[in-house]
């Protein structure tokens, strides 16, 4: 059934997306939407089934176009020693595809962890997040790594990675009361790899100009892991409210995010913003938990799918 299986967390980014590709700091919380994978041994052919995505791949025969789905499930099993091996994997996918919730590295997770338990592989939750960055690069080219360290561990954390070391800085993060966000989801599929090549072309351009509202981002990430420390949810939305502000001046929101936002911020939002690589994907809204049922409403009445969750 679909609650059996090995998860890959979903996430939202709640501040510091795109800066954090260069090396600044950002916040990444789970969400109840996950990825479960199973994988059982088979006589021939590894084959590859996604029910709800459509998904049916053959991956032990060479396809016309590969795709990054298929290059990435081969890495894993290779990296696993287990290419040679015929099996069915299988997934259940809770998190909607292309939609900036970490569904890509979520699926890579689940798949690790399956695979590994389905032919007694030892691996450890730092080598599951390391394998899943790989498979992230075959998706998107120049990951920063929170997508995937997110999706391992599933937990609120503080993220920079840190390019002289090999490894990111992870530090979790801790609230004294949940913090109630609700979700609106644009609909319009986004390619990471676009958004986040469209930053590189700008950056590359005016490194000056696109530095600094990276760090003005990394100031808003600092400062969020002060509002959450206190519980603070007005400063927190203030922040996230500044943060769409520079999203938007590195010119990766869309009109439907800005849609959601207003509706957001119209029926009571303390602070609303896109979440992920932006470019269509989701929205993510902060509120007092007796707003957020009237935000998701409101959402619901222009159209847009929507769920409430909590930071906690
Ligand atoms: C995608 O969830 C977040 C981005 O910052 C890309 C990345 O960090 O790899 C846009």
């Amino acid at each position: 059934g679909e609650s059996a299986g090995d998860i890959g967390y979903g996430k939202i980014i709640l501040l510091g997306e795109h800066s954090v590709v260069y090396g600044r700091h950002a916040i990444a919380a789970p969400i109840p939407l996950d990825i479960r994978a199973e994988v059982k041994p088979q006589r021939d052919h590894i084959d590859l089934m996604i029910p709800r995505w459509g998904v049916e791949m053959r991956l032990s025969e060479p396809e016309p176009a590969i795709s990054s789905l298929h290059a990435s499930i081969s890495l894993i099993a290779e990296r696993l020693g287990v290419a040679d091996r015929a099996m069915r994997i299988e997934v259940f996918p809770r998190v909607p595809r292309a939609n900036g919730l970490g569904a890509s590295a979520a699926l890579a997770v689940a798949v690790i962890r399956a695979m590994a338990r389905c032919f007694a592989v030892e691996i450890s939750e730092r080598e599951i997040s390391n394998l899943a960055f790989d498979c992230e690069k075959i998706a998107h080219g120049t990951p920063s790594g929170i997508d995937n360290t997110l999706a391992t561990f599933g937990r609120p954390i503080l993220f920079r990675k840190d390019s002289a070391r090999a490894r990111p800085d992870i530090r979790d993060l801790a609230t004294p009361r949940p913090v109630p966000i609700v979700i609106g989801l644009s609909g319009v599929a986004t390619l990471t790899m676009q958004t986040v090549g469209h930053v590189r072309t700008a950056w590359q351009n005016n490194p000056q100009r696109y530095e600094s509202i990276f760090s003005q981002i990394d100031e808003l990430a600092l400062a969020g892991v002060e509002a959450l420390r206190k519980g603070d949810l007005a400063e927190l939305g203030e922040l996230m409210n500044i943060d769409q502000g520079l999203l938007n001046a590195l010119q990766v929101s869309s009109r439907e995010i800005e849609d959601l936002v207003q509706i957001a911020r119209r029926n009571g939002a303390l602070g609303a913003k896109l979440t992920g690589g932006g470019g269509g994907g989701a929205m993510i809204a902060v509120a007092e938990a007796d707003r957020t049922e009237s935000i998701a409403s409101a959402m619901r009445a222009a159209g847009y799918n929507t769920f409430i969750t909590e930071i906690r």
